[in-house]
């Protein structure tokens, strides 16, 4: 479909997709109303410009070094946004079956897939294997056992690289800190070696290097600096050994602004000369998993206000977006801005607002005390920097319908994923016949 304001760009003079134009907010030159209209609320909106110019900051970043991206799936699955990315030269970092088929599915060669996570069933590992995915990254040496008895019963050598868990700190939130000593991830410091020497020995194994992924949503470069100098080291020393490393993928991690008064995510720029600096010159081809930096700042939620309700010391507006849809301030207590989609002249006047949705649990909380105008029923709200970790993360809790994404470029906007219908949501159910 075609945007509402041929020829006007709001979206120009800075790198936010999402601007004021007029009062109204448009994502890159469509109005948000426009699409809330078409497609009902509550909706995801990505902006493909904006997803494009994060990607090209990675590649332009890191154009001096042998270095790819392969982006993290996980973090906005929607196959509109894959075959955007792969059409930029993305590869891609699959944590299940799903995952690498949804790569497939957007004409990624294979080849440009990597395999990550700490429990890959049989099956996951089959498919990998038969479609010829580019590594698989193993986390235990129980993972390198079980691939090596299916790659030689599927008569396939797998290419492998060893995941080690460093033991830093990411500073993050300890439920996406994935780098620490007690967390379930990688193979242990002191176990890395023999893991690797295990993998040599293996029939139908070929070790190529190591990977590591300390966390998500990393405000500074130091742990992943310590943790690249560990790297570093014990690539040095498995060669001194007599042993061949080929391969180190760097994972993903780069945080993003989430407030806009907040600290700003490290830039890419000064991550590229860590990267650099610490990994440069070690003769290895460099991977990187980034998924966040690539998506969040590119897409919001828009919600239309179902009410406002007077608190005894705050207004409570309600919204037809819930938990289920946004996930994560209920689950990690994470910040994301919410502005309304028309700014009125009457809106000078903010007062403390707690934006909730309408489920019955008081974990279905957008924000708290929130400096809000006052919004009044049907009128349209956006829940910023949602473009990773929130449509992938939704959920049918209360028989609620997965909320559909619209992917926009220019003037031009598709919906990417319709709303199930509740015949959809049913109909993989049954009532046994014994009742
Ligand atoms: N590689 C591996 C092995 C990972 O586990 C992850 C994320 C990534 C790459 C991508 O990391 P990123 O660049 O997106 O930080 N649901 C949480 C985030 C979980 C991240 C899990 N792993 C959230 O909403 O904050």
């Amino acid at each position: 479909m075609q945007g509402s304001r041929p020829g006007q760009n709001p979206g120009s003079g800075s790198r936010s997709p999402f601007k004021y134009f007029k009062g109204e907010l448009f994502v890159e030159e469509v109005a948000v109303k426009t699409i809330a209209r078409h497609v009902g609320t509550p909706v995801y909106i990505y902006s493909a410009t904006c997803i494009a110019s994060n990607y090209r900051s990675y590649s332009d970043s890191f154009a001096n070094l042998d270095c790819r991206v392969f982006y993290s799936i996980k973090a906005n699955s929607n196959i509109g946004v894959l075959r955007h990315l792969s059409t930029l030269g993305a590869g891609f970092d699959a944590v299940s079956g799903g995952e690498i088929r949804r790569a497939l599915a957007v004409g990624a060669p294979a080849g440009s897939i990597v395999f990550s996570g700490v429990g890959k069933t049989r099956n996951e590992m089959a498919l990998a294997l038969e479609v010829g995915i580019r590594h698989i990254n193993v986390e235990s040496e129980q993972e390198l056992l079980r691939l090596s008895r299916l790659a030689g019963n599927m008569g396939k050598v797998a290419s492998v690289l060893i995941r080690v868990n460093p033991d830093v700190d990411a500073n993050t939130h300890t439920k996406i800190a994935t780098g620490r000593a007690e967390d379930k991830f990688g193979i242990p410091w002191s176990r890395v070696k023999s893991a690797y020497v295990l993998a040599e020995e293996l029939p139908n194994l070929n070790p190529i290097g190591l990977a590591m992924h300390i966390g998500s949503q990393l405000m500074s470069l130091e742990p992943i600096s310590k943790a690249a100098d560990q790297l570093a080291g014990l690539v040095r020393s498995l060669r001194a050994e007599g042993h061949q490393l080929d391969c180190l993928d760097v994972g993903g991690g780069l945080g993003v602004q989430y407030r806009a008064e907040g600290p700003a995510g490290p830039s890419v720029t000064d991550y590229a000369r860590l990267v650099q600096a610490r990994l440069g010159d070690l003769d290895c081809e460099l991977e990187l998993e980034p998924g966040r930096s690539i998506v969040a700042d590119a897409g919001i939620l828009a919600a239309s206000v179902l009410l406002r309700k007077r608190g005894i010391s705050q207004e409570i507006l309600v919204l037809d977006a819930a938990m289920n849809d946004l996930v994560r301030p209920a689950l990690y207590g994470a910040w994301h801005e919410i502005v309304p989609v028309q700014k009125r002249p009457e809106h000078t006047e903010c007062v403390r607002t707690d934006v909730v949705g309408p489920i019955c649990e008081s974990g279905d909380r957008f924000a708290s005390g929130l400096r809000l105008p006052r919004l009044d029923e049907g009128e349209l709200v956006a829940v910023k920097t949602a473009g990773a970790y929130c449509a992938v993360m939704a959920s049918q809790y209360n028989s609620r319908p997965l909320v559909p994404e619209v992917f926009v470029r220019g003037q031009q906007w598709t919906v990417v994923r319709r709303r199930p219908s509740f015949e959809e949501i049913i109909g993989i159910e049954a009532i046994p016949d014994w009742l």
